[in-house]
């Protein structure tokens, strides 16, 4: 089923159009990570669902029901964290995780258990008898979390919410998501930190200039990344370099490695023995598959027609 659905969405500010016929299909239990370069349109994309803002035209739907037609105590099933979280600067996290469990109306019985829960799952337990003003960037970014978190929404939207977290505390937020899209929860996600994204996220969708330039699930982005050869050579890396560009394949250097696109995985035993007869000593010589970082620089690059290979 999908849990969110958008049919032609699109948003003007003014004359400006910031988001142009979106059409987003996320499935229930998914992770669904929205990647886009800064200002493509994904907190305002974020904001039109959750019906903090208007579309200019185009309609949301949530669990099959258009918003606008939603009932307020619908949203007490959805949790967000946009952009910068808030919370109040002189109280304690406890303090402040005890005030958004009462708003949420979680029965007091419930209360003290779930923010112990949400703070050994999110590394914040040192954390709970200090006040907001006082915690660190990531902190404070976890409180928002929890926040988000407190009452088991079963629809999520996180707006880069890995902001500023050291990388134990990524694994932690990324474990805690997974968990929670295991239960069935649907998350839907931005961050500029595509290395973590690739480890969670089971959908992609790519947002350029307010468009939707892909939308696809993790077997599909498998089957379309490219993979490159790395090759290692200590000496004469760029006569190497001249003989693999002969053979009509497309050559670039890290400095260390030479990167060869082109190469079917099928063709590497020959292409190694046709090294080796060259007498050129590879040290290295092993397939690398393209991230999901690159995958989306080569996306992102064709839609602004850079060259790419
Ligand atoms: N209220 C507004 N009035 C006018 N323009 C706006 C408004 N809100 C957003 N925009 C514009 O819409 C565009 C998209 O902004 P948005 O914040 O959605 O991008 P983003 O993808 O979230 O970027 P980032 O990665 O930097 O967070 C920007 O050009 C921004 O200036
Ligand atoms: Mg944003």
């Amino acid at each position: 089923m999908k849990v969110i659905e958008t049919k032609g969405l699109s948003k003007q500010f003014g004359k400006k159009r910031v988001i142009t016929n979106v059409n987003l299909n996320v499935d229930q239990g998914s992770i669904y990570g929205f990647l886009g370069l800064n200002g493509a349109g994904k907190s305002t994309t974020m904001r039109l669902l959750l019906k903090m803002i208007r579309p200019t035209s185009g309609t949301i739907f949530i669990e099959g029901r258009d918003v606008a037609t939603l009932p307020a105590d619908f949203w007490n099933q959805v949790g967000y964290m946009i952009e910068t979280p808030h919370a109040y600067p002189n109280f304690t996290v406890a303090e402040n995780l005890i005030m958004y469990a009462k708003q949420r109306l979680i029965p007091q019985k419930q209360i003290m258990e779930r923010i112990s829960t949400l703070s050994r799952q999110l590394l914040l337990t040192p954390y709970l008898h200090a006040k907001i003003k006082d915690l660190s960037l990531g902190n404070n970014q976890k409180v928002g979390l929890a926040k988000t978190l407190i009452h088991q929404p079963k629809i999520l939207l996180l707006d880069e919410p890995t902001n500023g977290l050291d990388p134990e505390s990524l694994v932690a937020v990324r474990n805690t998501l997974k968990e929670l899209a295991a239960n069935g929860t649907t998350i839907f996600i931005s961050s500029h930190l595509l290395g973590e994204m690739e480890e969670m996220v089971t959908q992609i969708g790519i947002l350029a200039h307010g468009r939707l330039l892909r939308e696809l699930d993790f077997d599909q982005f498998n089957r379309e990344r490219k993979s490159k050869l790395a090759i290692q050579i200590d000496a004469k890396q760029v006569a190497l370099t001249n003989f693999l560009t002969e053979k009509g394949l497309t050559v670039s250097s890290t400095g260390k490695q030479l990167l060869v696109s082109g190469v079917a995985t099928a063709d590497y035993a020959s292409l190694l023995n046709a090294i080796e007869n060259q007498d050129f000593r590879p040290t290295t010589f092993q397939p690398i598959q393209e991230d999901l970082e690159s995958f989306f620089l080569r996306q992102i690059g064709d839609v602004n027609n850079v060259s790419n290979d």
